[in-house]
C-alpha cells in the first residue's frame, strides 16, 4: 500500500470558488473535483481526512455581481452559497464541510491572525493613492473601476488586472478610468492610508521553507521560485469597502481586509465551522491545523499557486501560532471548451447546473478526470465525451457489470456461487492482474496523476471483460460444464465488487449502483469499504444479486451529441443559422 502509511491525518482543500455565479466545467476539474477524488482516496486508505471547501465571498466581484442582480450583498451571497452548495452535492463532491468566508469563524480567525502579524511587526501603514467616484462618493478599489490598460491599451481592463495581457494593476494606473457603479468618469485620485504585509521581511523564511518542498510538482516549485527571485514586495491587505472583515484596530476601523487576505484563512475557519457544526466540538479544528503531523493537501488553478506558496504561507509563518503549512500544492491548467475559452457572457461552454440536466454526474466526472488539465491545457470536446462515455463507461464497465449479473441470474438462480477449483490458472492470473492494478492505483494517487489513475482504472475494467470473454460461460453452460461456469461467475462477481470500490473516488454514484446490483441492502456501504478489505474473492458467496439488472449507463447518440454541440457554442450557432437550420437555443444567463 501507499508509502505514506505512517501519516494518518489529512486536510484536503479545493480553492474556494468565488461566490458570484455558477461555475463551469473548467472550474470543476480545476480544483473541486480533484480535491474530492483525492479525499475519497485517502478515506479509502482509512486515513483521518477532513476535506473543506466553501464560497469566497468578499471582494469586489461579489459586490458588483450583487449590484447587477439588484440584491443586498449579504443576500446575494447567501443565495449563491446555497446554489453552489447544492450543485456540488449533486456532483457527488464529498466535502466534510462546505462553508463560507463570510462566516463569523472567518472574521474571528482572520482578525486573530492579523493581530499576531501586527504584534510581530510584520504589518505597516502607508499612504496610497486611490480612485474616488464623486458621484457615488466612495472609493473604487480593484474591479470597481475599468479603463484602458497602460501596458497594452486593452479596454476595458479591470482595476486589479488586465485580462488581455495579465499585468497586475493598481486602479490609478488605468488610463481614462470609469466607475463600474455609475458608469461615469467623474473620478478623482484621493489619498488613503492602508495596511501592508511586510513580505520583504519574510523573504528568507519563505525561501527556506520552499527549498524544503522537493516533493512539490515542478510547476508549483517554479512558480514559487519565480516570485521569490523577483524579490517579495509589500502587499496591501486592506481596502476601502464596507463588505468584508473589518480591521480590528480603532485607527483603521473603516477598512476591511483584502479578499486574498481572508480567503485562504477560510480553509482554517471552514474547518472550524465543521468542528462546531458537525463534530460539535468547536476546538477540534486545532487538532488538525496546529498539529505538525497533519498533511495539508491543496488543489487549485495555476493562477492561485503564488498565493498558496508565498503570500498565504508567509501570513501563517508570520503569525507564529503553530499553523501547519501546505504539504502539497497542486495546480491545474485550464480546460478549454471545444478549443476556445469558456465564456459566461457569450454562453460558450457548459456550466455545472446545466451539465446535470444533460447527463448524470458520473459521466462528467469520469470524462473530466480522463482529460484533467494536469500538465497543460486540455479541451472539452463533445466527440471525446461521447467516445469516452460510450466506450469506457458503457462498453467496458457497464457491459461487464451487466453480463455478470445477468449470467448469475440465468445460471445460478441469482446466487453468487462458491468456487470449485481454487487452483484454476486463469483465475489465479486474474488475481495477479488485480494486485498489479491496485499497486499502480496507490502509486498514481500518491503522485497526483489523475489522468493516469483514470486510465489504470479503465484498464482494469477491460481486463474484467477480457476474462469473461476468455472463459466463455455461455459455451460452458451449453456443454453442461457447470463447475467451470460457477467458478467464472464467482470470480466475476467478486471482481465487480473490487471494481466498484476502486471506482468510488471517480464515479461514486455508479459504485453505489454496482453495490445495489450485487444485492447489498445498503449500497452506500461501498463508501465505507477500506483498502485492506478490498482484495477478497469469497465475501459474496451465497449472496443474492438483483434479479433484473438495469444497465448502468446509456450511450450518447450522434444526434444527441450534435444537438448539444450546437446548443453550447455560439460560433457554431451562427454558422448553421445562416444555413437556415432549426436550432435549439439556450437562454443566456
Ligand atoms: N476565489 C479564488 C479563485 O477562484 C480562489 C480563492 S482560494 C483561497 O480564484 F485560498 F483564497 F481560498
Ligand atoms: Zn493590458
Amino acid at each position: 500500500m501507499s508509502s505514506d502509511n505512517k501519516i494518518e491525518r489529512y486536510i484536503v482543500t479545493s480553492a474556494l470558488p468565488y461566490v458570484n455565479g455558477i461555475k463551469h466545467l473548467g472550474n470543476f476539474i480545476g480544483s473541486l473535483l480533484p480535491a474530492d477524488v483525492h479525499a475519497r482516496y485517502l478515506r479509502l486508505l482509512g486515513k483521518d481526512v477532513v476535506a473543506v471547501c466553501g464560497t469566497d465571498e468578499h471582494g469586489t466581484p461579489a459586490e458588483i455581481a450583487a449590484l447587477e442582480e439588484g440584491l443586498p450583498v449579504e443576500e446575494y451571497c447567501r443565495k449563491y452559497y446555497e446554489i453552489q452548495k447544492s450543485i456540488y452535492e449533486r456532483f457527488g463532491l464529498s466535502f466534510d464541510f462546505f462553508g463560507r468566508t463570510s462566516a463569523p469563524e472567518n472574521h474571528q480567525i482572520t482578525q486573530d491572525i492579523f493581530l499576531k502579524l501586527w504584534k510581530n511587526g510584520l504589518v505597516f501603514e502607508k499612504e496610497t493613492e486611490q480612485l474616488y467616484c464623486l458621484n457615488d462618493q466612495r472609493f473604487l478599489p480593484d474591479r470597481y473601476v475599468e479603463g484602458e490598460c497602460p501596458h497594452c491599451g486593452y479596454f476595458p481592463a479591470r482595476g486589479d488586472q488586465c485580462e488581455e495581457c495579465s499585468t497586475l494593476l493598481n486602479p490609478p494606473e488605468l488610463v481614462n478610468p470609469r466607475c463600474k457603479i455609475c458608469g461615469k468618469r467623474n473620478i478623482e485620485v484621493r489619498k488613503s492610508t492602508h495596511l501592508f504585509l511586510d513580505l520583504p521581511k519574510m523573504q528568507e523564511r519563505v525561501a527556506s521553507w520552499i527549498r524544503q518542498q522537493d516533493h512539490w510538482p515542478l510547476s508549483t516549485r517554479s512558480i514559487a521560485e519565480g516570485w521569490l527571485k523577483e524579490g517579495l514586495r509589500p502587499r496591501a491587505i486592506t481596502r476601502n469597502l464596507k463588505w468584508g472583515i473589518p480591521v480590528p484596530l480603532e485607527k483603521y476601523k473603516d477598512l476591511v481586509f483584502y479578499v486574498w487576505f481572508d480567503a485562504p484563512i477560510g480553509y482554517i475557519s471552514i474547518t472550524a465551522q465543521w468542528a462546531k457544526e458537525i463534530k460539535k466540538n468547536p476546538e477540534v479544528w486545532k487538532e488538525y491545523w496546529k498539529n505538525p503531523t497533519t498533511r495539508l493537501i491543496q488543489f487549485m488553478g495555476v493562477d492561485n499557486v503564488p498565493f498558496h506558496t508565498v503570500t498565504w504561507p508567509a501570513t501563517l509563518m508570520g503569525a507564529n501560532d503553530d499553523y501547519i503549512l501546505a504539504y502539497m500544492v497542486k495546480g491545474f491548467h485550464w480546460l478549454m471548451y471545444e478549443g476556445g475559452k469558456f465564456s459566461t457572457s457569450q454562453n460558450r461552454g457548459i456550466f455545472m447546473d446545466k451539465a446535470l440536466e444533460l447527463y448524470p454526474a458520473d459521466y462528467w466526472r469520469y470524462y473530466l478526470l480522463y482529460i484533467a488539465p494536469e500538465n497543460q491545457n486540455t479541451s472539452f470536446e463533445w466527440d471525446g465525451f461521447q467516445q469516452i462515455v460510450n466506450h469506457h463507461l458503457n462498453n467496458a464497465l457497464g457491459n461487464f457489470a451487466h453480463r455478470t449479473i445477468t449470467f448469475i441470474n440465468k445460471e445460478c438462480n441469482g446466487i453468487v456461487p462458491s468456487v470449485n477449483n481454487p487452483d484454476d490458472k486463469e483465475i489465479q492470473a486474474l488475481k495477479e492482474i488485480v494486485r498489479k492494478h491496485m499497486k499502480a492505483y496507490t502509486e498514481l494517487f500518491d503522485s497526483y496523476e489523475f489522468q493516469k489513475a483514470t486510465q489504470n482504472l479503465y484498464q482494469l475494467w477491460q481486463e474484467a471483460n477480457k476474462f469473461f470473454q476468455q472463459r466463455q460461460p455461455w459455451k460452458h453452460a451449453k456443454e453442461g460444464n457447470k463447475k467451470h461456469v460457477e467458478d467464472t461467475l464467482s470470480a466475476s462477481a467478486h471482481l465487480l465488487r473490487i471494481i466498484a470500490i476502486l471506482s468510488t473516488p471517480f464515479i461514486p454514484f455508479t459504485a453505489e449502483k454496482i453495490y445495489a446490483l450485487l444485492g447489498y441492502e445498503n449500497p452506500k456501504q461501498v463508501h465505507e469499504e477500506r483498502w485492506n478489505d478490498i482484495f477478497d474473492f469469497e465475501c459474496l458467496i451465497k449472496r443474492k444479486v438483483v434479479p433484473n439488472p438495469k444497465p448502468l449507463f446509456k450511450k450518447i447518440s450522434d444526434k444527441e451529441k450534435r444537438k448539444y454541440q450546437l446548443m453550447f457554442n455560439p460560433d457554431l450557432r451562427e454558422e448553421t443559422s445562416t444555413a437556415k437550420e432549426e436550432i435549439p437555443r439556450e437562454k443566456k444567463k
